[in-house]
């Protein structure tokens, strides 16, 4: 299909990320004192060259006089271009090996900083189309060849019909220059470069855009190294996900949409149909029935803790692999847990309430500091051992229990009995997770293995405390102070009031599920989960999913990786590894893991396959998905 194509490419924000001659103004007026007005005047004479006032060769010859460049400031802009070849260039770098017959690179630039770069992607010397420079004996740019169409207005035009291409011509470029091409009739179609700058005037006048060289490479069928075009994965980020995620996702070239609040069943399954990757707060309510509609979704990251709003299993099941931030907030979670302990300590809660009632009661009783009290902590997990660390900090003796075997920290003890903890605790905190057996966990009897006066945390899940019980002993006295941040009933909406039995108690600190709501958990949540989604999209790790195989893998070098989820029956690895065999592809490496519901085999192989694998790969029995990377 290429047979009777020319490609043209701009170099100039296209090839590479900048303009040649700002970065050579970098290094020619590196020690000048007026390095910035000096800028500023060339930046002037480029506009006017673009917008008529000047000629180009005119503009481009008082460019150069201003720059004054040699020889060596030259070598240097080559090692500055080198590395800023644009990214989607250095990925397809085996599109220019294997087209470069086709591929022309027509440019108002110079041969001297443009060949070097070009070469070494494997556009032959023969097809670059530039100006040359004139230098003196010392090395210095003196001028340019005048008769060069290149360094005239319209030259691109003049340089093509120059060339007289049999055959279908297809610009690439960022400039008005590269459209003048097509409008001039000499090329059949102008892509719209977007990677590095966009341009209005260029945008409407494009038969694409293409933000990358990627998609050029899709639409025209010619992608000879990558897997899919970035800026065709659409992502749909609810719930005013934090700025900075959207930043992540929208600079790893992601098609990102952005909507401030959660959607509604219906309306995620009208929207979901197009979208690859999900990302939701705590309100969207990921169901089976919007998984149904979820045709493209590849993974949903929870930007939360949470993953109760998504149904994990169907998710699994349909190949979505779920990521969270289940670390993201312990540390705030447990700054308020020292908080509170300090407060109830001293019984604050009350003597707030009072003050602001204008009582003035000024005692010392019930006071106490934390400084070599006991703290037990229940559940020994991020939240409970950090917490371990900060209350010892401050003088506490910690003591803790868990169902797991956990490793005490600095110098706390481990109790071998939640009994024996709740024996010897002036103050019980509680982190354990919210598995259904650890409901009401705390009830009567606990209460009584307790000392008097003891302090109850609960920031962990609502369900895990009997709020009857733990009421009756707030108001019998046996519990001095408590702190609860969750309830087995939480409003859906901050319009909803807020019921409890536990309202109007002394000593007790209500807030509103707010342990792990600060600004830094926020954008510790924004910066983890689209690194977990991009590390799968790019690699297939699954690492800290919190419903797939988790699977840690090697960096892909010279190989492509295949990745397949399949229902977890007997047999698949076998058929997937003679489908392999029977194409005569040899196995590199080879992962799998597996979940109740899927497996999930990495198969990373170093020899080019035909495109009938992939048909063979998807069409085995059990399959869910398949994608290769490359
Ligand atoms: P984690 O999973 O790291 O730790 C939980 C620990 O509890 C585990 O070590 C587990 O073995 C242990 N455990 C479970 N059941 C137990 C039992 N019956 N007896 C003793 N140990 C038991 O969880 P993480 O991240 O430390 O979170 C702890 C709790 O805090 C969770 O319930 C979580 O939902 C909650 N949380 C609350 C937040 C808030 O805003 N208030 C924010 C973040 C988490």
């Amino acid at each position: 299909m290429i047979s009777n194509k020319y490609i043209v490419i701009d170099f100039d924000s296209t090839f590479t990320k900048v303009e040649a001659f700002d970065a050579l103004a970098d290094i020619s007026l590196k020690d000048h004192p007026q390095r910035a007005a000096i800028k500023k005047q060339i930046e002037d004479l480029t506009n006017q060259g673009m917008d008529g006032s000047l000629s180009f060769r005119e503009s481009l010859k008082q460019r150069l006089a201003l720059l004054s460049p040699n020889q060596q400031h030259l070598e240097q802009l080559v090692v500055v271009l080198r590395g800023m070849v644009s990214e989607s260039f250095k990925r397809n770098k085996s599109f220019f090996e294997e087209y470069n017959g086709r591929i022309y690179i027509i440019s108002n630039g110079f041969h001297a900083f443009i060949d070097p770069i070009v070469t070494e992607f494997g556009v032959k010397k023969e097809n670059i189309f530039a100006n040359k420079f004139h230098f003196n004996d010392k090395g210095e740019v003196i001028g340019f060849d005048e008769d060069n169409p290149l360094s005239a207005n319209n030259g691109k035009v003049e340089q093509l019909k120059r060339l007289n291409l049999p055959g279908d011509v297809y610009v690439i470029g960022d400039g008005y220059t590269d459209y003048e091409i097509k409008h001039s009739g000499l090329a059949n179609k102008f892509f719209a470069f977007t990677e590095n700058v966009e341009r209005g005037n260029v945008l409407s006048k494009a038969d694409h855009i293409t933000p990358s060289l990627d998609e050029f490479l899709y639409l025209n069928n010619l992608n000879t190294a990558i897997s899919y075009p970035k800026n065709r994965i659409n992502v749909l980020l609810l719930e005013s996900v934090h700025p900075a995620a959207v930043k992540l996702m929208k600079e790893e070239g992601f098609n990102v949409e952005v909507y401030p609040a959660g959607l509604t069943e219906e309306e995620l399954c009208e929207k979901i149909a197009n979208v690859s990757i999900l990302g939701i707060r705590s309100k969207t309510q990921v169901t089976a029935k919007v998984l149904d509609c979820a045709n493209r979704l590849m993974a949903i990251g929870a930007f939360c803790i949470g993953t109760n709003q998504i149904d994990l299993d169907a998710a699994a099941k349909k190949g979505i692999a779920v990521f969270n931030a289940p670390y993201s907030n312990t540390r705030s979670v447990v700054e308020l847990a020292i908080a509170e302990i300090i407060m109830l300590m001293r019984n604050l809660p009350d003597k707030f309430a009072k003050m602001h009632l204008g009582q003035w009661e000024k005692s010392a009783s019930n006071s106490f500091e934390i400084r070599g009290k006991n703290l037990g902590i229940v559940g020994y997990g991020s939240i409970g051992s950090q917490l371990s660390v900060l209350a010892e900090s401050l003088g506490m003796k910690v003591f803790y229990y868990d169902t797991e075997e956990k490793l005490a920290l600095g110098n706390a003890t481990k109790c071998k009995s939640l009994k024996e903890l709740l024996q010897i605790a002036d103050v019980v905190s509680l982190h354990v997770d919210g598995r259904p057996s650890n409901q009401h966990m705390i009830g009567p009897e606990e209460f009584k293995l307790m000392k008097k006066g003891v302090i109850l945390l609960n920031l962990s899940r609502g369900h895990i405390v009997d709020v009857k019980a733990l009421k009756e002993n707030i108001l019998n006295g046996h519990v001095a102070g408590s702190g609860a941040d969750v309830f087995e009933y939480e409003p859906i909406s901050n319009a909803e009031e807020f019921v409890s039995e536990l309202r109007g108690l002394p000593n007790t600190i209500l807030t509103p599920h707010i342990g792990g709501s600060t600004l830094e958990a926020q954008e510790n949540i924004a910066h983890f989960v689209p690194g977990k989604l991009m590390d799968y999209i790019n690699t297939g790790s699954t690492s800290q999913s919190v419903n797939f195989p988790n699977l840690v893998l090697p960096i892909l070098e010279n190989a492509h990786r295949l990745i397949h989820i399949h229902n977890n029956v007997p047999g698949v690895l076998a058929k997937i590894n003679a489908t392999l065999a029977n194409n005569g592809i040899n196995i590199a490496g080879q992962y799998l893991k597996t979940t109740e519901h899927i497996g999930y085999v990495i198969t990373d192989i170093n020899k080019d396959y035909d495109r009938e694998l992939i048909k063979e790969m998807r069409s085995i029995e059990h399959t869910i998905k398949f994608r290769v990377l490359y």
